[in-house]
């Protein structure tokens, strides 16, 4: 069973003032939780641990849109990292679908997907019940793919019982709305490069 890197319930990560933030966004971050250094080093051996694990098989990577890109983009940099300076490679290709399940810090009813051909490992944002992924997983069988792998950044400790866990996990972080590194609330903070938490004021004034 994987597991990514603990942050604790009781953790309130750090004091925004000592980071760089986009000006337009100052007034709306409560603390920054997980600063971008630290997504960046541990997809870094997120991207090992795969590469350990794939053997010979050629990659289809499917990014799940939006709040993948980020991680999709980090994740295949350092695995062609691992390409071409290791003594084995792998063949990747490269593709996008697009899911929207949230509206305002709530999922919504209806989960749209949208994208042509699906494949093999996933680069996903975020999983808090698993109910997105589920949904994605049952249209990727149509496909017969040979094997399928999700990663996901952070997956949420939420209350309801956790339904899916990906193969591979960056973070496991308390039941928190986070935002940045293409996670967005209502579109807005994914031109930030931290994962940060939400003030509630600003919550309403990016409201829908
Ligand atoms: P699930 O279907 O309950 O696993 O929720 C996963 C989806 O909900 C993600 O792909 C995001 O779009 C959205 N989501 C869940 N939690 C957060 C969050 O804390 N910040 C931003 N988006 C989130
Ligand atoms: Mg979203």
């Amino acid at each position: 069973m994987a597991y990514g890197l603990q942050i604790r319930d009781e953790e309130s990560g750090y004091n925004k003032n000592l980071f760089c933030i986009p000006k337009h966004y100052e007034e709306d971050l409560e603390r920054v939780f997980i600063p971008h250094g630290l997504i960046l080093d541990r997809t870094e051996r997120l991207a090992r641990d795969i590469m350990q694990d794939m053997g010979s098989h050629h990659i289809v990577a499917l990014c799940v849109l939006k709040g993948g890109y980020k991680f999709f983009a980090d994740l295949l940099d350092h695995i062609k990292a691992l390409n071409q300076n290791g003594d084995k490679s792998v063949p990747i290709t490269v593709d996008f679908v697009r899911i929207k399940s949230y509206c305002n810090d709530s999922p919504t009813e209806k989960i749209s997907i949208v994208g042509e051909e699906l494949s093999t490992l996933n680069g996903k944002d975020i999983i808090e019940t698993g109910r997105t992924m589920k949904a994605l997983l049952s249209k990727l069988k149509d496909n017969e793919p040979k094997m399928v792998k999700v990663v996901s950044l952070l997956v949420k400790r939420t209350h309801q019982s956790p339904s899916y866990r990906p193969d591979y996990i960056g973070f496991e972080i308390p039941d928190k709305f986070v935002v940045g590194y293409a996670l967005d609330y209502n579109e807005y903070f994914r031109d930030l490069n931290h994962i940060c938490i939400l003030k509630e004021k600003a919550k309403e004034k990016y409201r829908i």
